[in-house]
């Protein structure tokens, strides 16, 4: 079957919830376990939140290990090539458990929107119960119910721009952070970059809907709340910019009056957003922050190059100067900033010199934290077509030159905060070592300490920083 749009949202959601109930009568007598494997981004985590809500209101229960399996899903990533060895990788040994005990396979997400994937996955692994895309995902209730009734396989992909649907169940990961999606989508077209081709346009939820979300979180107990979008500061631009009528809630009708709102929700301590773009910026995003107490000082701003050369051939939209302008007048404006930074070596075209104005930025900006990637050709993006592509060699030596140089520069600012007193709102017992908690600073740093879990858990607490350990800082809880 081919997807196609048939409600609008509103009807297409109590239509699933319909099917949630007929998913839940057939596992009313023993409940089936499920996996997921979430290969992605923080879209693409809340993605899966989703998802896992609606498999456990249909009655399935988390498996504690692989040979229990009953329904196995994958929510996959296009962004960069080793997503795909991963997903091949998993398929193989799913095949195994299928032959096994039957257990249904369902593969959604970007890389669901691929065709030259999709037709590989039938080619090549036809033992795939269920293909879905991102634009209905919020029909899985209804295309497991079919798998499950018809015993067929089924491919539920739309290639036009989903709608924004509301009221799905959601299952999220974490009782003390929550990851709420603002908007969908991308209108940039960087020219390396696969999500625009994948996600569809931008668009925006409505205020109300994000206000309330949120609202309902507070009261739940969450106190940070992380604001998702593929460029979240351009948060109803799209609609303001051609006329589309939009019903503004408690003022929100940009990004900035969206941050003001919920600021002032009562219980939330924290707001953090990604990714918002350099080029849309504007100043009353910047006073927002400046101006909002509990959105966080650290801000992620995606630089992926240097070079003002590289950037153009990107269609970043900005210069080298305008990023490094843009970073002086934050800097200005907004006391005890810091920054944290996506960059990608290896571009077609990138020399030695381009390299440098990359280093250059690193040096003068010292970014808390760099997410570094080794550029990867997407089929059907104007990077792929570029004819100066770069040698692998070259590629991984302009990635080390510059990995050094951020190594280099992460013991030298972990420094800055030994001896200083860190809010820290704590998250749990700490992975490693069971005896102590961990929780982050207001600039996402790790900290891990000494304390009482049920006294602290959730709580914004004062840690002095005792010491510095590249990944991670260690401290002890101040007193009174
Ligand atoms: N919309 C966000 C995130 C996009 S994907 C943003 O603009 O910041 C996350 C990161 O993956 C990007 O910031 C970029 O650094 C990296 N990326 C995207 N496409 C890539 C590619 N083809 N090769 C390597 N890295 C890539
Ligand atoms: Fe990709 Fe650029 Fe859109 Fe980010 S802004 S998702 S990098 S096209
Ligand atoms: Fe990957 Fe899709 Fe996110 S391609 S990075 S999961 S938007």
């Amino acid at each position: 079957m081919k997807g196609k749009a048939k409600l609008e949202p509103k009807k297409e959601i109590e239509e699933q919830k319909k099917y949630i109930e007929k998913v839940e009568e057939i596992n009313k007598k023993e409940a089936p376990k499920y996996s997921i494997l979430t290969m992605g981004c923080q879209q693409n985590e809340n993605d899966s939140e989703k998802i896992c809500g609606m498999i456990e209101q249909m009655g399935y229960e988390k498996a504690t290990n692989q040979e229990e399996i009953d329904l196995a899903v994958i929510n996959t990533c296009c962004v960069r090539e080793n997503a795909e060895d991963r997903l091949f990788g998993k398929l193989g040994e799913l095949k195994k458990l299928k032959e096994k005990r039957g257990t249904i396979v369902a593969i959604g997400g970007c890389m669901m929107q691929e065709k030259h994937i999709t037709k590989k996955i039938k080619e090549s692994y036809p033992f795939v119960d269920l293909i879905f895309g991102t634009h209905t995902l919020h029909r899985f209730p209804e295309d497991l119910f079919k798998v499950l009734e018809e015993k067929n396989k089924l491919t539920d992909i739309l290639d036009i721009d989903g709608k924004v649907y509301e009221g799905l169940p959601i299952k999220r990961e974490s009782k003390v952070k929550a990851s709420v999606t603002i908007m969908n989508g991308c209108n940039n077209f960087c020219s390396y970059c696969i999500v625009p081709y994948v996600r569809g346009r931008e668009r925006s939820r409505a205020p109300k809907d994000i206000i309330l979300e949120v609202e309902d979180l507070a009261k739940q107990g969450y106190k940070e709340i992380t604001l998702l979008g593929q460029n979240v500061n351009s948060y109803l631009r799209v609609e303001r910019e051609n006329n589309i009528p939009f019903e503004e809630y408690q003022g929100v009708h940009s990004f900035a009056t969206l941050l003001e709102a919920i600021n002032k929700i009562e219980g939330i301590e924290r707001i953090r957003f990604v990714s918002p773009h350099p080029k849309d910026f504007t100043d009353d995003v910047i006073e927002a922050i400046a101006n909002c107490k509990k959105v966080c000082k650290l801000v992620h701003l995606p630089l992926q190059a240097g070079s003002t050369k590289i950037l153009k051939s990107m269609n970043r939209k900005y210069t080298k100067e305008d990023y490094l302008n843009l970073v002086q007048k934050m800097k200005n404006k907004i006391p005890n900033l810091t920054l944290s930074t996506d960059i990608i070596v290896g571009f077609p075209g990138e020399t030695e010199e381009d390299l440098e104005e990359t280093l250059d930025v690193v040096k003068k900006v010292k970014f808390e934290q760099v997410y570094m990637f080794i550029y990867s050709r997407r089929v059907g993006t104007p990077g792929d077509k570029m004819e100066n592509q770069i040698p692998e060699e070259i590629k991984h030596k302009h990635f080390n030159r510059l990995k050094e140089l951020v190594e280099s520069q992460i013991s030298e600012n972990n420094q800055k905060y030994v001896g200083t007193i860190q809010e820290v709102l704590v998250e749990g017992v700490s992975k490693n070592n069971k005896n102590t908690l961990t929780g982050r600073t207001d600039s996402n740093k790790v900290v891990i300490f000494e304390g009482n879990i049920n006294e602290l858990i959730n709580k914004v607490v004062k840690i002095k920083i005792v010491s510095e350990h590249m990944w991670y800082l260690k401290g002890e809880v101040v007193n009174g």
